[in-house]
């Protein structure tokens, strides 16, 4: 019964989130100022039934739970809807909003508690995820930043320069004519694309891409995971913290086949927007998801839409985040492939391939390599993905080389996490301890070796549970 809730509860916030994309919104907020239209509901109604299945399946590997309810919401023909070959994907003249939609996948592995992770150092897999309501901030809005775990997390900030720049109306150039007029002096990427030495914008060698997916995990996830696996790619996920708490297990199945895992904020709001105290509320709390799923803290975010500044660098380097965003060319080309476009229906699956198709020849003409933003989060921006994209990438002439962004960077492995890096230097933080979970004591050691965070969490329980004892038995005495 409790299972069931949860699926319903996980299946209403799953409607509410395609009602409103965040990525629709955001486009209604750019061209306009103003959020005057609703995407069509036709997708959102349509996947809100799937979603459900997804969810309660995704419910059922966390929770042991009886057979009836398993029936119930996953029926049996989901197994047909891998995509493994690329080929499952619909004809790109039919990839438009309001498709036809696909029964999600399953999730297709389990991996035990205590299961070795890829990076070597890494803590073992903690205990499984279970969302508990109370525990966490209310899913797609800014978190309250007087909680006791934001107040924690403020004081990573101290000692560092944060600069005193006013939050930008909206994120949007026409939105704040006057930090627009300053962008160059606020090192704003949304205005202008301007970077710092500190952002990661591209791959250093030619012909080489680094893939990335933003936004989910989400109810297609998998089948992109399916793609990648055949084709021996690894990519980088950016995961939205309301995301990770819905379907902690495709997360695991990301982590676990090599993929790697970096922070994109908890309700994808435009960063530069928002006070230091919900920046630091946004990066902390989808820290502290991802941690609690996968046992490691992300060293890297993005920020969403790309819209960061001086201020929101600050505050992530402060945090321990490097952020990486997407390739501008020199000549002002940016490499979206605006599939999200397409699931907000603004434009057709066929115009973002012709997109995409033009960022693979512009790709070929830069002496660097490059990043693409691109989704995992949509139904149809997956089927872009692993029916067209990848495929037309792998085989270009001259071919590109696929991999995921701190390969392409030629950063170890363990330096994508907190836990498992040894460069004094990456992230750019000379802070050794992190107190990911926000209760008042660092429990998350830079570089701490194999098994250490597992173990850390282990004698915490026990000290919890022998405090709860002392507490219990001295009461007794007391009363
Ligand atoms: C898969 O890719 C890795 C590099 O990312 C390479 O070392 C390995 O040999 C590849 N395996 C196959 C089966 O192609
Ligand atoms: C590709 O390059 C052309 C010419 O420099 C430029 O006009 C266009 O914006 C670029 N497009 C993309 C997506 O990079
Ligand atoms: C540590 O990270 C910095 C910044 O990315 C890099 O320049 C340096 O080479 C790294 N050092 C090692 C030992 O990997
Ligand atoms: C980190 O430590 C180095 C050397 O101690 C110092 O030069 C640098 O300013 C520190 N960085 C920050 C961001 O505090």
């Amino acid at each position: 019964m409790k299972l069931s809730a949860l699926a319903l509860l996980c299946a209403t916030q799953l409607t509410l989130v395609s009602a409103a994309s965040q990525n629709t919104k955001r486009h209604f907020h750019v061209a306009h100022n103003n959020r005057r239209q609703a995407p069509t509901p036709s997708s959102s109604a349509s996947s809100s039934s799937s979603s459900s299945s997804s969810s309660s399946s995704a419910a059922s590997h966390v929770t042991t739970t009886t057979t009836t309810s398993v029936a119930v919401v996953t029926p049996p023909s989901v197994t047909i809807v891998s995509a493994a070959t690329g080929t499952a994907a619909p004809p790109l003249s039919q990839i438009t909003m309001g498709m036809p939609t696909r029964v999600p996948p399953v999730v297709t592995a389990s991996f035990a508690v205590g299961a070795s992770a890829p990076i070597s150092g890494a803590p073992a897999l903690p205990t499984h995820f279970v969302f508990q309501m109370n525990q966490w901030p209310q899913e797609d809005h800014i978190p309250d930043t007087n909680s006791p775990e934001v107040q924690e997390w403020l004081k990573e900030l101290d000692g560092f320069n944060i600069p005193n720049l006013t939050p930008t109306t909206d994120g949007s150039c026409a939105g704040d004519i006057e930090a627009a007029a300053q962008a160059a002096q606020r090192g704003w990427w949304t205005c202008g694309g301007y970077t710092r030495s500190t952002d990661i914008v591209a791959c250093p060698d030619k012909l080489t891409w680094g893939v990335s997916f933003d936004d989910g995990p989400g109810p297609y996830t998998q089948n992109l995971l399916d793609y990648l696996k055949t084709k021996n790619i690894s990519a980088t996920f950016f995961v939205v913290g309301s995301r990770v708490i819905e379907r902690p297990n495709v997360l695991i199945e990301e982590y676990m086949a090599g993929h790697e895992i970096s922070v994109h904020t908890w309700s994808h709001k435009p960063l530069t927007s928002l006070t230091n105290e919900q920046i630091v509320a946004e990066l902390g709390w989808t820290r502290k998801a991802i941690r609690q799923v996968l046992g490691v803290t992300p060293t890297t975010m993005r920020p969403p839409f790309g819209d960061i500044d001086d201020r929101v660098r600050a505050i992530s380097l402060a945090m321990g985040m490097v952020p990486i965003m997407w390739t501008r060319t020199p000549s002002g080309g940016v490499f979206d492939t605006n599939d999200w476009r397409v699931a907000a229906g603004q434009a057709t699956g066929t115009q973002s391939f012709q997109t995409f198709q033009t960022i693979l020849n512009n790709a070929s003409t830069i002496d660097t390599g490059f990043i693409v933003l691109q989704h995992d989060v949509h139904e149809i921006t997956v089927d872009l993905a692993v029916g067209y994209t990848l495929d037309a990438a792998l085989t270009h002439n001259p071919p590109f080389n696929l991999k995921a962004i701190g390969q392409c960077t030629n950063t170890p492995a363990t330096d994508m996490y907190f836990e498992t890096t040894k460069n004094t230097t990456f992230p750019y933080s000379n802070r050794t301890t992190v107190d990911v979970d926000g209760d008042g004591k660092s429990e998350t050691t830079k570089g701490a070796g194999k098994g250490n965070g597992a173990a850390l969490t282990q004698s915490s329980i026990l000290t919890v549970l022998f405090g709860a004892v002392v507490a219990a038995s001295s009461s007794l005495i007391l009363f």
